[in-house]
């Protein structure tokens, strides 16, 4: 962000690098002159008004409004404290790994890192983690604080020796600066004010460095990029785009383009909350209003006619997981990316970074805080900056689509062009036609339950009656396709998410072919079954719950399966050591122990009409 009055930084360290103790003493020694500058802006506000202590409050709120803009809930302390020159916002987290997520989630906002050691310790471990989680975040500014000098008697060989070796490790970790100070949190030496006890270093204490740092990445030449936030449309004749400029410059008459549609228009008017202006550069909240009309919604982008960013649907990026329970490649998420949201899935994992070390390894899922290289594919196109270069623009979060909870955090690096030339063929006979032949509306009757709660037996039962009215039909069974279609998967999570999207595109493709589709799978996630319904059409998906108690499946045992796994011979048993999530509004809820197989299917065909 250009705006170089607000800085806002990271600490990384643990308590005993002396953490707590340097923000501790950078809030206490600023209070002084927090509070002569309150009493600046006192008598200021009483000349000029109040907005020079309204201010302040504003800088606080736009801090939480820019986490929650984010969609980020993971929990991270922001300090905030202020001296003459700026003003500071603080994230501080704790430095173990399994913080790591919040570390991530406190540097995805900050433009600097204040990284600590201590310096009887040199370069750890946990300095190399947190190193590389900051510049993954994308910071490219960095302070060393070499703390506890005055343990080492403020020996220049033993700064030197630190400094070197932090300098060989981060080679390639991209970081525009690196400042090294040597300080002792606890005395204040080389804190607040230059320390005479280290005469051998000349560079600034570490509050002359903040408060003076340039951290602006933007290069006044970037083009121009707005992502739209909101349409504000008061009456017919006012359209105005909401956003907050994420990169470039924007004048008054400038030629723009939309993407992803491409339409093109000029700049009329430039508004801020103040009232018009001419022009607004990267980081200004405005509303802009176009020439002519075109069709523009929340999430679009506004750019530069002749320099607009890459658009495309599928990426690799990085991706640091956040959630307790494991990535798999194939679930679909809600994915934010900058004001747009859409559905996408991870459609491979390619590797897994260890973070303490850098080294990767071949990954099938991604844990708690684990950092991995990852395919990402996206329902809609959206146009995007790669990360390094914008962070705004290329930056993304997963959530999931039960919970709504931030499950991941990542980080676009470019886009893949597979499949690119691959467009609708248009069928001359459609689905309608077909249909029509058939005399019969296609749908897809889906049976869900536990093993042995009676899917397949009132599939079946359903099917006769079916058939004997004379519609057309089929049945998708777990154990007959599982020996073709599926025959290379087994009953791991992520191999029951790609059994299951196979399924439901096969009964998609069958009604489109104008058959009724009867499936009959465990399908035991909620997210995967709602991916299925999500293919069909308006009243084409009938969920049916075959609830039947686990004890009585297990008492019926028709293929001794529970028995086996009681045994410990079967792993990821539905219902024993593998989770069923039972559907929270089916179209049919059966209750097969209690009704008879032929109640069960009255039930269906009643609600199929
Ligand atoms: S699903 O979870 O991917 O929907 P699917 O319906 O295809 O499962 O297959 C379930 C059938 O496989 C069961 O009816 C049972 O006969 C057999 N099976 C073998 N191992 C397992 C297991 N670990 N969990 C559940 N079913 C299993």
């Amino acid at each position: 962000m250009s705006d170089q009055s607000t800085l806002r930084f990271i600490t990384c360290g643990s308590v005993d690098d002396g953490k707590s103790t340097l923000i501790g003493r950078l809030l206490h020694e600023s209070k002084s002159i927090f509070e002569d500058q309150m009493q600046a802006l006192a008598s200021d506000s009483r000349q000029y008004g109040t907005q020079g202590e309204n201010l302040d409050f504003a800088l606080l709120v736009d801090g939480l409004q820019a986490e929650r803009e984010q969609g980020i809930t993971i929990d991270v302390a922001y300090r905030y404290f202020s001296t003459d020159k700026r003003r500071f916002i603080v994230a501080d987290t704790p430095g173990h790994e399994q913080y790591t997520r919040n570390m991530a989630t406190g540097a995805s906002l900050a433009d600097l890192a204040v990284i600590l050691m201590d310096a009887r310790k040199g370069v750890l471990v946990q300095t190399k983690r947190h190193s590389r989680i900051v510049s993954m975040m994308g910071i490219r500014h960095v302070v060393l604080a070499v703390n506890k000098m005055d343990l080492v008697a403020f020996d220049q060989a033993t700064f030197d020796h630190m400094i070197g070796a932090f300098r060989d490790f981060s080679e390639g970790l991209g970081f525009d600066s690196l400042q090294a100070i040597p300080l002792s949190a606890l005395e204040g030496d080389n804190v607040f004010s230059r320390s005479e006890r280290i005469p051998w270093y000349s560079g600034p204490s570490l509050m002359e460095y903040l408060n003076s740092v340039d951290v602006s990445r933007e290069a006044s030449s970037s083009p121009f990029r707005l992502p739209v936030q909101w349409v504000n449309r008061p009456d017919l004749d006012f359209r105005g785009y909401l956003g907050r400029v994420a990169q470039g410059v924007v004048r008054k008459g400038d030629p723009v383009r939309v993407l992803p549609s491409g339409a093109t228009s000029r700049v009329k008017e430039i508004v801020v909350w103040q009232g018009e202006q001419d022009e607004a550069r990267a980081g200004e909240s405005i509303t802009l209003t176009l020439a002519n009309e075109v069709d523009i919604s929340r999430g679009d982008m506004l750019v530069a006619m002749d320099a607009p960013p890459q658009v495309a649907d599928q990426f690799e990026a990085r991706l640091l997981w956040m959630a307790d329970h494991p990535l798999v490649a194939g679930r679909p998420y809600l994915v934010k990316i900058h004001c747009k949201e859409l559905s996408g899935t991870v459609t491979a994992i390619k590797s897994r970074e260890d973070v303490n070390t850098g080294s990767q390894f071949p990954a099938k899922a991604l844990h708690l805080n684990e950092v991995g290289v990852v395919n990402l594919s996206l329902s809609q196109p959206v146009a995007f900056e790669p990360y390094a270069i914008n962070r705004t623009l290329g930056g993304f979060i997963l959530i999931d689509k039960l919970s709504l909870a931030t499950v991941g955090v990542g980080m676009i690096d470019f886009a893949l062009r597979r499949a690119t030339n691959i467009h609708w063929q248009a069928l001359v006979v459609t689905k309608e036609a077909r249909a029509q032949l058939k005399t019969q509306r296609p749908c897809c009757v889906w049976f869900t339950g536990l093993s042995g709660s009676g899917k397949s037996t009132i599939a079946n039962l359903l099917e006769k009656r079916l058939f004997a009215e004379g519609r057309h039909t089929f049945i998708l069974d777990g154990d007959n396709i599982r020996h073709g279609l599926s025959r290379d998967l087994g009953f791991t999570e992520a191999d029951r998410v790609e059994n299951i999207r196979r399924i439901a595109e096969v009964a998609k493709l069958m009604t489109d072919a104008g058959l009724i589709v009867l499936v009959s799978f465990i399908s035991p996630f909620r997210s995967e079954r709602q991916m299925a319904r999500d293919l069909f059409g308006e009243g084409e998906f009938i969920e049916v719950f075959v609830d039947t108690p686990l004890d009585e499946c297990e008492r019926r045992d028709t293929k001794g399966l529970y028995a086996k796994a009681r045994r410990g011979e079967l792993p990821n048993f539905t219902g024993l050591d593998s989770d069923y999530d039972p559907p929270e509004s089916p179209e049919v809820h059966l209750r097969s122990g209690e009704d008879s197989v032929e109640a069960c299917v009255e039930q269906i065909l009643q609600r199929m009409g």
